[in-house]
């Protein structure tokens, strides 16, 4: 067994940071102990990291990821290897994907089919959740044996993209009320699809076919409108525990707020790209450079009747807003977002930032939006109880994986994609290019492994594990 020993750092959790030495044995942490404790095995120890003037956090684990995902007529360009890779260089150690059902398929198939695609190629751990994209009978069966059998928990439906996910009140209702009986969570995509597809044709018949019209067909309200009938079908089904997806809108927390002010089984998450962009920023940029920021729900304007960026910081500060995830779903501009030149709606959905959430979060932490513990809260520990993985995940403590991030908090980390900034995403453009961010991922464990040092991935495909999650944590 490899012993590891990481000292002179400060330990970061939830609940505070503490000056701390941590002893990794093989896989897991043996032991978490006051500065110096371990002096004595220091000189047996396999490696010796010094952390001094470094933070020490749980790695990032990130719940909502679209490796290979297929969709608008192409796949998302981040295989399970480029992609976990990526996120070991962001200080991430988990990733929780999305296996697909596409409408009429065999959901069982679906999962199998996402095994068959990270299975050996993972650079760090990962687990799965299953969208549903129809419900029937079939469907119903499959979510109770994969909560019950496959360590699938989660579900996703769609109150958007009709025809591909899409799923309307009556299938979304019986989806809830089967997934109160197991204990699963229902995630939702929350945006009225019905709605906006009138709005999109209504505006490609107007000749408004450029990038920027994803955003103005996709109105905040219809964010607002279908996030609260999904929490009221929640309540009907019988307070099932309802996990509100990459929400981008004042409108949409202001229900999150409320039913969890009733003390509803309701959470959501929230993601850098909402947090920090506006659509004049990206969307509006001429040239059909807009559609690198494509993603569904929209980037909101700076314009709107709501201040969303402001709103989503103080939902992350009330734990209204619970988590960041960065809805991974990576598309290169060239032959891909290219597909909706002259039509926007033909541009396939979604952006990379696995890579970038811990920087782009702990910029909040320099700008005081929130604290130390609180970034650690939404990007590490919270992800690993609201799915099923802590203590394994999620934490510095004995017995845990030794999923471990020194983080660096006096550099700085420049993002993008031009000269001597190369992300290690598989897109040919960075969402975020030009940002400069306090601090950086200096060191990066995986279950002990060093993945990640020295400005080098010292990691390898293969070494990630599927991980059979539980339930929520955070049920009453
Ligand atoms: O635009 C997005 N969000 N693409 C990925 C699929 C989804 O809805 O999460
Ligand atoms: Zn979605
Ligand atoms: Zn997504």
């Amino acid at each position: 067994m490899t012993i590891t020993l990481i000292k002179n750092g400060t330990v970061v959790s939830p609940s505070g940071r503490v000056a701390s030495d941590v002893l990794v044995d093989g896989e897991t942490v043996a032991a978490v102990g006051a500065p110096g404790f371990f002096a004595s095995a220091e000189a047996t120890a396999d490696k010796v990291i010094d952390a001094a003037g470094k933070y020490v956090i749980p790695g990032g684990i990130d719940v909502h990821t679209h490796m290979e995902l297929p969709f608008g007529g192409t796949n998302a360009s981040d295989t399970f290897e480029t992609g976990t890779i990526a996120a070991a260089w962001g200080g991430v150690t988990t990733i929780v994907d999305f296996a697909v059902q596409t409408t009429g398929a065999n959901v069982i198939e679906g999962l199998a089919e996402w095994h068959a695609k990270a299975e050996g190629n993972c650079a760090i751990d990962y687990g799965f959740h299953q969208i549903l994209g129809g419900i029937d009978d079939e469907s119903l069966k499959a979510l109770r044996y994969l909560t019950e059998n496959e360590g699938v928990t989660s579900f996703k439906l769609f109150m958007a993209y009709p025809g591909v996910f899409y799923s309307d009140d009556g299938q979304i209702l019986r989806a809830m009320q089967t997934a109160g009986d197991v204990g699963a969570t229902i995630m939702m995509h929350a945006e009225n699809g019905i709605a906006i597809d009138v709005l999109v044709q209504q505006a490609l018949a107007r000749g408004e076919t450029d990038p920027v019209n994803h955003a103005w067909t996709r109105p905040a309200a219809l964010e607002g409108e279908a996030t609260h009938r999904a929490i009221v079908l929640s309540a009907v089904a019988g307070n099932v525990p309802l996990y509100i997806v990459h929400l981008s809108a004042s409108q949409a927390l202001d229900h999150v707020a409320e039913a969890r002010n009733a003390g509803r089984n309701v959470f959501a998450e929230t993601c850098p790209q909402y947090l920090y962009m506006t659509v004049e920023e990206t969307l509006a940029k001429p040239d059909f450079e807009g559609a690198k920021w494509v993603c569904s729900p929209p980037i909101r304007s700076a314009h709107d009747d709501h201040p969303h960026h402001a709103d989503l910081w103080k939902g992350l500060r009330t734990n209204d807003l619970a988590i960041v995830s960065t809805d991974h779903c990576p598309f290169c501009f060239k032959d891909q977002k290219e597909l909706g030149r002259g039509d926007f709606s033909k541009i396939p959905n979604g952006m990379g930032g696995v890579e970038h959430r811990m920087e782009l979060l702990y910029q909040g932490v320099a700008t005081g939006e929130i604290t130390l513990e609180r970034w650690v809260e939404t990007c590490c520990t919270t992800p690993a109880r609201m799915f099923g993985m802590y203590p394994k995940k999620g934490i510095v403590a004995p017995g845990a994986d030794a999923d471990i991030v020194v983080w660096d908090p006096n550099t700085k980390t420049e993002i993008g994609y031009g000269e001597g900034k190369k992300h290690h995403m598989n897109i040919d453009h960075s969402s975020w290019e030009g940002y400069v961010i306090d601090g950086k991922v200096d060191t990066v464990l995986s279950r002990g492994m060093v993945v990640i040092e020295d400005d080098t991935f010292t990691g390898r495909k293969g070494h990630g594990q599927f991980v059979k999650r539980g339930l929520s944590q955070y049920l009453v």
